[in-house]
């Protein structure tokens, strides 16, 4: 089998303005995904996860390296949109990821309109079905995002991803701002989706608990590069990497997030 999506060799520097230093935020990094899997991500703040996961969506250009999709480089804008067909980005934020003068049926009908996929009646089945798999109500596309709550939010940002059918969905830190029992609901979520659809996902976290409950293989992020990457059983049981056994260090011993 072949990875859905692969990155080697990607590094990202980012320029200085003003009296502030270039950065670093890459240097070298190789990462793959294959169909179906799930992959954690862990790394102190700043480590580079989240410029790793943008590189991978193209959301944020590399300064080298290359992005695979399907065996093939991604190159021209046309090569970018056929794997964002495959592969939706979901931000951290609610607030700032939804706009509020958009109803939640807007928001998550838009990306299947501006794909031209169906009629209005179709893309609303569509939107009102997705609403439903995300735990929301279809009469919810009704209603603007200021009257649901951050979960809710989360679980709207889900349904726009999760509408257009993606292969991969990556989640950078979408729990972190949550309340503990509704990133418990969150995670859930995200365990039915996989085990029901075969979604794959990158699970971008500093929260270890979490990404052991989650995933199926974990890569450690440190200071720009991946330091570790294994198995979570084996990562858990036998860390090579000093920060690896640093980080596991740090979780108290038992503990599950609250509520899985
Ligand atoms: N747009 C930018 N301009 C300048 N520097 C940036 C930019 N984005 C990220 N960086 C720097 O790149 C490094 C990696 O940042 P990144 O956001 O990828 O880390 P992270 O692991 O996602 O951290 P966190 O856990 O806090 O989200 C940091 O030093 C950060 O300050
Ligand atoms: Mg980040």
């Amino acid at each position: 089998m072949k990875p859905l999506l692969e990155a080697v060799g990607i590094t990202k520097e980012f320029r200085g303005r003003g009296r502030s230093l270039d950065v670093t935020a890459l240097d070298g990094v190789d990462f793959s995904i294959m169909p179906g899997e799930v992959v954690g991500i862990v790394g102190e703040s700043g480590s580079g996860k989240s410029t790793l996961s943008r590189i991978l969506v193209g959301i944020e250009k590399a300064t080298s390296g290359v992005v695979n999709h399907n065996d093939k480089a991604v190159e021209t804008p046309a090569d970018w949109r056929a794997l964002r067909f495959d592969v939706q980005y979901i931000f951290q934020d609610p607030y700032l990821s939804l706009a509020p003068h958009m109803s939640v049926g807007q928001s998550i009908g838009d990306g299947l309109e501006i794909r031209g996929e169906g009629t209005p009646k179709e893309r609303a089945n569509r939107v009102a079905k997705t609403l439903e798999m995300v735990g929301l109500k279809a009469s919810d596309a009704q209603s603007y995002p200021a009257v649901f709550s951050g979960g809710q939010r989360q679980r709207i940002s889900l349904a726009r991803a999760l509408v257009l059918n993606p292969k991969v969905i990556i989640c950078d830190e979408i729990v972190s701002g949550l309340d503990v029992s509704v990133q418990a609901q969150i995670l859930n979520l995200l365990v039915e989706l996989h085990r029901d659809q075969g979604v794959g996902i990158v699970f971008v976290s500093h929260d270890l608990r979490v990404v052991k409950y989650l995933c199926q293989r974990i890569l450690v992020m440190h200071r720009g590069l991946i330091v570790e990457t294994n198995t979570t059983e084996n990562l858990f049981s036998n860390p090579q990497h000093e920060y690896t056994k640093h980080l596991l260090s740090c979780v108290p011993a038992g503990l599950s997030p609250s509520g899985i």
